[in-house]
């Protein structure tokens, strides 16, 4: 944050650590703060793995003047999950460049070079004190700082350098003492944002990007002004510096205090906008290679290279729609239990605007202009990871039921892995609730380069899927801060089949199965309410099955993406080796594994493969086991004395899913709830996967 009124240091720390707490959804595993020292030259660095109260409980605790205030100042924070070094004090953010902290630095991402520069950077007598990529950024600044040790260098300049070395996805916060309440902002790879609060009006709605004129970097080429090339560190030319190490310089034309004079006005700069959206609504995204600079009140946003035509010269300042309220739990337990009750109304959020019940037609927006493009393609190519991607294996049977297009569901790192042929004739559909998960980006990337249409299907609105794919759909479920996945999963699942049924909105011979399927998604909001009072018999299942160390979920056809989501859900949150089960593959292997020990869950839900599954519980039977069975409350065959059964309404087969899903989600949450375990952040996971 960097605020620009009179601020006494409290304000600041809980600033901060509430920003953090917004986030902690996200999954981390240690937390750190700066915030200005009684003299400029000597900041505050508080560090704690843990909790981020715990955190604030240090710094709080600290031998520290609360009350003192400054007129101007900045700060940065940052919660850590590992990923190179260990969860630990020494490595969590904020780093240093030298123990005088000259500069400090917070960092979201993998810097992939880090142990060519780090290196370098040790011959030249520099020290580290972390096993941290991070470290590398502070200590690498220092460098460059030190070599032009006489001469004048902006702090946007200087971090121009330092981005140019750096290979691989990040978001970076600089602060340093010897340019005293400044803060830069780079971002390559990974999300940044940056809010604006002022009493008075904005100026501007929108910063214009200053791109570095080639005039500007043949200067900088003659002057020998990049400290690298100067240096001969740096000079090797690699994907993210082309130039072989040759700063670029530009000036910067947008500012944000009115009338160019300064104004009482604070910047808050998070990754996520639940971080700061208490504190203002207006904010702007910065794009790759963005370099942000904030100082005294004014905003300017450099680009790293000269414009080739490609990035857009404007960042607009947007208001964002989501309220504070939307992302607290309210009343519930647990974020996951209040997103799981949200479903009744979250569906209807997707389908709203988008669905004509009266018509029977639906019409997404986003897509109107490519439906021609998607129809004529190849194939279709579905790409995401965790539960998102259970949602394209869900709908993928009616994409291409409805469509008559092959589809493929990719898992996104395997897709990477495989370095899959891809042509300008495929369509490639991103799913990913965060928009922000590193592999599916990836992918993303991989087939935009090879010419194919890339559409987004995301929740989070602004996020790297949905500004960087040429179409797509916005899922509207609303924040989700369970790291397990719920309401995003059905929301997912309807605007797949939604684009399912506009793709073939002309194909005469599907009209009755399309009419079928909208009537059906009516019925949806009021049959999911029906489930959820039922809550307290899962609730009531879920001791016994919290016990149990292994669990088969299976089911066959539309189901199958049904037991993998469930089985998901319970490894994640139970740490129960949990396995969803192709009931048809029963004989091939997994039938050894029953007895009357084994605790197994069957989805048999009432379509055309029924009579199928029923032998699959049979086979079951046969061998001792006593399934727990997910059926239609019209099914009649089952004796509930017998069996233990949870009913769900019937709807269409291909909607089944989504209802037979919210039972599941139930018991997977009372038996982590049972257990004990930390429902809303299960142990080593993180909501957004940003990284590799
Ligand atoms: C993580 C989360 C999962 C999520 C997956 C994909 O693993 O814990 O809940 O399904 O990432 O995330 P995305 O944001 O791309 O849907």
């Amino acid at each position: 944050a960097s605020f620009l009124c009179e601020r006494d240091r409290r304000f600041v720390l809980e600033t901060l650590v509430n920003g953090l707490q917004r986030m902690e959804y996200r999954g981390y595993d240690s937390a750190g703060l700066e915030i200005e020292g009684d003299n400029p030259d000597e900041p505050l660095i508080f560090k704690e793995v843990g909790k981020v109260r715990m955190l604030k409980e240090k710094a709080m605790s600290a031998d520290i003047d609360m009350d003192k205030s400054y007129v101007s100042q900045t700060s940065i924070a940052h919660t850590r999950w590992a990923t190179h070094g260990v969860p630990s004090v020494t490595n969590c953010h904020p780093h240093k460049s030298d123990p005088r902290k000259e500069f400090t630095v917070v960092h979201n991402g993998i810097i992939t070079n880090y142990k060519e520069l780090r290196l370098v950077l040790e011959k030249r007598g520099y020290k580290f004190e972390t096993d941290t990529d991070t470290e590398v950024a502070a200590v690498l600044t220092k460098y460059l700082y030190d070599s032009q040790k006489g001469k004048q260098i902006s702090f946007t300049a200087l971090i121009k350098s330092v981005i140019m070395e750096l290979e691989g996805a990040f978001a970076f916060v600089f602060k340093s003492i010897h340019y005293p309440d400044e803060i830069v902002v780079a971002r390559r790879g990974s999300p940044v944002l940056i809010g604006v609060k002022t009493e008075k009006k904005l100026k501007v709605d929108f910063v214009d990007v200053e791109f570095a004129g080639a005039a500007d970097a043949d200067k900088a080429l003659e002057e020998g002004a990049a400290p690298g090339a100067a240096n001969g560190l740096l000079g090797v030319p690699s994907a993210a510096n082309p130039h072989g190490g040759k700063l670029v310089r530009s000036q910067s034309r947008a500012f944000l205090s009115e009338d160019g004079m300064p104004q009482p006005i604070e910047f808050f700069i998070a990754s996520d906008a639940s971080a700061i959206v208490e504190h203002t609504k207006r904010v702007l995204y910065l794009e790759d290679d963005d370099i942000a600079h904030i100082a005294e009140g004014e905003f300017h946003i450099h680009r790293l290279r000269k414009n080739d035509g490609t990035v857009s010269t404007i960042r607009a300042i947007e208001t964002l729609e989501i309220e504070l309220a939307a992302i607290m739990k309210g009343s519930f337990d647990h974020f996951m239990q209040k997103e799981i009750y949200e479903q009744p109304e979250s569906v209807v959020n997707t389908m709203r605007g988008r669905v004509n019940f009266d018509t029977h037609t639906i019409t997404l927006g986003g897509l109107q202009a490519y439906l021609h493009v998607i129809r004529r393609c190849r194939r279709l190519i579905f790409v995401a990871c965790g539960t998102s991607y259970h949602s394209c294996l869900a709908t993928r049977s009616i994409f291409e039921e409805l469509t008559e297009i092959p589809v493929s569901v990719e898992l996104a790192s395997d897709f990477l892995d495989r370095k899959t042929p891809i042509f300008r004739d495929d369509v490639c559909v991103y799913v990913s609730q965060s928009g922000e998960t590193a592999d599916t980006i990836l992918a993303m990337r991989y087939c935009l380069e090879r010419g194919a249409l890339c559409v987004g299907v995301v929740n989070v609105v602004g996020s790297t899927i949905s500004r960087e794919s040429h179409c797509g759909i916005h899922v509207n479920a609303g924040p989700e801060i369970g790291v397990a996945s719920t309401k995003a999963y059905t929301s997912q699942y309807i605007a797949l089949l939604m684009m399912a049924i506009q793709l073939a909105e002309d194909r005469t011979s599907m009209t009755a199965r399309r009419n079928a399927i909208i009537d059906g998604l009516h019925e949806l909001p009021g049959q999911i309410r029906a489930i959820l009072q039922h809550d307290s018999e899962f609730q009531s299942l879920a001791p016994m099955l919290a016990k149990q160390t292994s669990l088969l979920i299976m089911g066959r056809g539309y189901q199958y993406a049904t037991c993998l989501e469930a089985a998901l859900k319970i490894k994640e949150l139970c740490y129960v080796a949990a396995e969803g089960l192709l009931a048809g593959e029963l004989k091939h292997g997994p039938l050894a594994l029953i007895d009357e020990q084994m605790p197994v869950i069957l989805v048999m839900t009432q379509d055309s493969i029924y009579p199928k599954v029923r032998s699959a519980l049979e086979q079951v039977i046969a061998r001792g086991g006593k399934p727990l069975i997910i059926a239609n409350d019209t099914d009649r065959s089952l004796d509930d004395n017998k069996h233990g059964v949870i009913r769900v309404p019937q709807t269409v087969d291909c909607l089944q899913g989504i209802l037979n899903i919210i039972p599941l989600q139930l018991l997977s949450y009372h038996m982590a709830v049972a257990k004990d375990c930390n429902v809303d952040m299960p142990r080593n996971l993180a909501k957004s996967v940003t990284v590799e």
